[in-house]
């Protein structure tokens, strides 16, 4: 019945003998389907996190991103045509027009669809799944989540899921463990889903709020982490910059179950599981990465590790 678990804090890494003389002999990037990417950061299907032109940075600079599922399918087929169909992904939902919007978003050139829900362990999630395999086929990429433990990763993988987010009320603006009284912290989730994952990769996601998070994120077993304050608040993310009476910069950055996003967009709110707030402008999200790519790089070198697997292998 009870289980102790370990958030990030709880945790530190032992630094160990290193044999890397500089961060840049460090490679840190993972693979899906063949697919290589430099730097294994996706930014959040969020409304203040990621439209065409974070997308469009984000693999400029060796991520990805998803396009969030909050506007009309021609809006989100528009952003996926402006971010010059990079190497980005979009988000569904599980109901509703989900399939038309799945069919269009593939025509348009995504890569990877993302279904994009709080409870991935769900029956709807089945059944999209085997909706969207039996319409799309095995090619396309599919994502999905998010999901806390490794029954339901299990799961997921064995109704077609490729990539699965880990991480149940973790994330910053997150509501869900005082709402519901649900929730298990994102490193423990990402522990245990790495003992057991068979096949589909692990985006540990929701609560990443430094490099050292994301260190410890790939320690645990994750192949990418997925980030939302850490990217908002910068050029790229959507939305508007304004200044407090003393001058400060802030950009809003909300849950996509927060009243406020939920009342832009379908006029309703309820189940609110979300905050909204603002956070200090960031500047552009190219010299946000190039801090995580260098200060991850470091992590590596501190454990004597040359890319992922190897600092899976020596991580302490
Ligand atoms: P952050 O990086 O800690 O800010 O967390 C971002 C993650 O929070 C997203 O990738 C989602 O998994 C999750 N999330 C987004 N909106 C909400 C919400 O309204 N409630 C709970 N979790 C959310």
């Amino acid at each position: 019945m009870f289980q102790k678990t370990l958030s990030f804090d709880d945790v530190l890494l032992v630094p160990q003998m290193s044999s890397i003389k500089s961060r840049k002999e460090v490679d840190l990037s993972s693979t899906i389907n063949e697919k290589v990417f430099k730097l294994p950061i996706i930014s959040s299907p969020m409304d203040t996190v990621t439209g065409a032109e974070m997308a469009a940075t984000m693999s400029e600079n060796g991520g990805f991103g998803i396009l969030h599922r909050y506007n009309s399918i021609v809006d989100q087929v528009e952003m996926v045509k402006k971010s010059n169909a990079a190497n980005i992904g979009a988000a569904i939902g599980v109901t509703g027009d989900y399939l038309e919007r799945a069919r269009e978003l593939t025509d348009a050139g995504v890569f990877v669809l993302c279904i994009d829900v709080a409870h991935g362990h769900h029956i709807s999630v089945k059944s999209a799944l085997a909706n969207l395999r039996k319409h799309l086929g095995e090619d396309v990429v599919i994502m999905a989540g998010n999901v806390a433990t490794a029954e339901a990763f299990n799961d997921l993988e064995d109704w077609g899921a490729d990539v699965i987010r880990v991480g149940v009320g973790g994330g910053s603006i997150c509501s869900t463990r005082i709402q519901t009284g649900h929730g298990v912290p994102t490193f423990h989730s990402v522990l245990s889903v790495a003992l057991r994952a068979k096949r589909a990769l692990i985006v540990a996601d929701g609560g990443i709020k430094s490099a050292g998070d994301a260190v410890k994120s790939f320690a645990a077993g994750a192949d990418f982490v997925m980030l939302g304050s850490l990217l908002a608040g910068t050029d790229e993310s959507p939305g508007q910059i304004f200044s407090s009476n003393e001058g400060k910069k802030y950009k809003v950055y909300r849950g996509m179950a927060s009243a406020e996003a939920q009342l832009d967009w379908k006029g309703e709110a309820n189940s609110l599981e979300g905050i909204s707030t603002t956070i200090p402008y960031k500047g552009s999200v190219k010299n946000m990465l190039s801090l995580l790519d260098q200060n991850i790089r470091s992590g590596f070198s501190y454990s004597g590790a040359v890319n992922l697997k190897d600092f899976q292998q020596k991580v302490k």
